[in-house]
């Protein structure tokens, strides 16, 4: 084991320290981008002001003979955008891969420090991390990087679920893990043909006589022990979880309801693959207008979070301060990009 006063010093002579905290951001959704397609890459800089993090995808959905012309699209994308305060990532391809020294060597050369978080798919362990760790560290010495790049995984296999906790302890260099249900659902066995969501085979049949057609059935969702587990992994080390994908462009309400629980699950944000899902996601990541009001009146009701006061019936102490003061300071966040809710929330500043 690493001891303390190692694992906060720079892995090569002339990188930048690694970070203590995690930069504060609003990352309700991550919008991927295929940076290979020319009419795609035009809507850049238009979206980069709609979304809170781009992301441009050299993995999956980037077919083989694409893989150069992603690259160079995303670092095309890098250097002619102004990016504002909406966050810079880029997804590699596997460890394992054919690709990924070329992905890793072109954007660490490339996007310069433009670059925010780099995503590595299919995390089986701390190893993966710590691989990672070090040969981004000579990068950045090589580069003269002025802050490291963050690292942020998608826990998308068995193992890497096994491994979870350690995954997010791996290096001051995470950033936070997304749940990757399509290639999680294959590395189970799990029976199913879809790229995250419900399904209505998964749920219980209510109690009562009779057959299953005439008695109530509760369908569940599917990802809510790993969204548990990475959530908890996440917050433990002071990182972000979010939920990844969902397919089904043509079931908006499905969508929001898988991004809403994992929102209540703790969840900072969800990727968008479309830009239709933008608007859900900035909805649902966005704390509701109600919550935040009442939120409000517990930090006011209890100025020094200690002691219970009763706020409309419902008992209020320590414990539901400290989720008020999580809730309005996501609202404050939200509240910087978006003038209409700032008003709302009444945090204009
Ligand atoms: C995402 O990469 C997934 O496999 O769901
Ligand atoms: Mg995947």
């Amino acid at each position: 084991m690493k001891t303390p006063a190692d694992f906060y010093k720079a892995l090569a002579v002339g990188a930048p320290d690694p970070l203590r905290a995690l930069p504060v951001n609003l990352e309700r959704m991550i919008h991927f981008v295929p940076p290979h397609i020319d009419k795609v890459r035009a809507k850049v800089p238009e979206l980069a002001a709609r979304v809170d993090v781009i992301l441009g995808n050299l993995e999956d959905a980037i077919p083989a003979d694409a893989k150069q012309a992603a690259r160079e699209g995303f670092l095309e994308m890098a250097g002619s955008c102004n990016f504002g305060t909406t966050g810079l990532w880029v997804r590699i391809n596997a460890l394992n891969s054919p690709w990924v020294l070329d992905d890793i060597d072109a954007v660490m050369t490339g996007a310069g420090g433009r670059l925010d978080v780099i995503m590595v798919p299919k995390v089986e362990g701390p190893w993966d991390i710590h691989f990672l760790d070090q040969l981004l560290a000579q990068y950045e010495a090589r580069n003269g990087f002025e802050k490291p790049v963050l690292l942020h995984a998608i826990l998308e296999t068995a193992q890497g679920v096994k491994n979870v906790e350690a995954i997010a302890a791996a290096s001051p260099r995470m950033h936070g893990m997304s749940l990757g249900p399509a290639d999680l659902a294959a590395s189970r066995g799990m029976k199913t043909t879809r790229v995250g969501g419900g399904h209505p085979g998964y749920g219980v049949l209510g109690d009562g006589a009779g057959t299953a057609a005439q008695r109530a059935f509760f369908q569940q969702d599917l990802w809510h022990y790993t969204i548990a587990r990475m959530v908890d992994a996440c917050a433990s080390c002071g990182l972000k979880a979010f939920y990844g994908p969902f397919g089904d462009f043509s079931d908006p309400a499905a969508c929001e309801a898988q991004f809403r629980n994992a929102f209540l699950q703790g969840c900072a944000g969800a990727w968008t693959l479309h830009p239709s899902q933008i608007d859900i996601a900035k909805q649902v990541f966005s704390p509701a207008v109600e919550e935040v009001l009442f939120a409000k009146k517990i930090l006011e009701a209890m100025p020094d979070g200690t002691g219970a006061v009763m706020i409309e019936g419902k008992m209020q102490d320590d414990a539901t301060w400290k989720q008020a003061r999580v809730m309005v300071e996501l609202a404050r966040m939200v509240a910087e990009r978006d003038p209409r809710l700032a008003g709302e929330y009444g945090l204009e500043s």
